[in-house]
């Protein structure tokens, strides 16, 4: 069942949004060489202790974290630890908040200093496809028109998206009704109405959309070993344009 929110809810989840959006702020600050990703993870849950948020991911099956931390050729779910960021790589973030009993959940992929233009080229398309995506959540329209704007995008540009885990609405619970897959044909799933919330999730590949999970249960990444990008920000599907929940 997908749980379409009131006004009041929306508000509540953009106040999740916003402390989101804030903590992606104080992180970019910090993303540079010689800066460990367990120390980016304490930077977020730091903040979400002042700000009176509750780590989303912390404890979600068991995951150890606050933050997820996915370098180069990690996809997504990395777990944040001792490995020291070096010039040229490309971290991808997910962090998650519930404040007032509503979830924010929000994805970005930062360069570490200089990085190679082919990295930039794969950052540029995979944001891009996450705006293509969103700009079909409009009422009327089906769920699908978002896999596939997102999908024909990111192959145009040469670039492979990721079949194995995908969108999702949310809401109290961080994960509801109904999955968004990045990729498939248009016009097929529910009709987007007002009042429903989804988090859009790109995970684009620059070699092969296939994937593995590593022993540690979490840390997903590319089969070949190629870069790996993944940006999300949650939405509200309104009588008019999208709603960015996680954008400042
Ligand atoms: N944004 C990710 C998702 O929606 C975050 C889940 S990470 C986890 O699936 F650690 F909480 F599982
Ligand atoms: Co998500």
């Amino acid at each position: 069942m997908i749980i379409l929110k009131s006004t009041s809810e929306i508000a509540a989840m953009r106040r999740a949004g916003q402390v989101v959006a804030r903590a992606h702020e104080l992180l970019k600050a910090h993303i540079k060489p010689g800066v460990k990703t367990k120390e980016l993870d304490a930077l977020v849950e730091d903040f979400f202790r002042k700000e009176g948020a509750i780590p989303a991911f912390k404890g979600y099956r068991g995951y150890p974290a606050c933050i997820c931390a996915s370098v180069n050729d990690e996809v997504v779910h990395g777990i944040p630890g001792e490995r020291v960021l070096k010039e040229g790589d490309i971290i991808g973030v997910d962090i998650g908040a519930i404040v007032d009993g509503y979830c924010g959940d929000a994805a970005w992929t930062y360069p570490v200093g200089q990085i190679e233009p082919r990295a930039q080229d794969l950052l540029e398309v995979t944001e891009q496809a996450l705006y293509r995506g969103i700009a079909q959540m409009v009422a009327g329209n089906r769920l699908t028109d978002i896999s596939h704007a997102i999908q024909s995008f990111v192959e145009e540009r040469g670039y492979f998206v990721v079949r194995d885990f995908v969108g999702h609405g949310i809401g109290r619970a961080m994960h509801e009704e109904p999955q968004v897959p990045n990729f498939g044909p248009p016009g097929r799933g529910p009709v987007l109405k007002p009042g429903m919330t989804l988090a859009v999730e790109p995970m684009v590949n620059s070699s092969d959309y296939r994937v593995r999970i590593a022993p540690d249960q979490w840390t997903v990444y590319t089969l070949d070993g190629g870069l790996s990008a993944h940006f999300e920000h949650t939405v509200a599907v309104t009588e008019g344009e999208p709603l960015i929940l996680t954008a400042l």
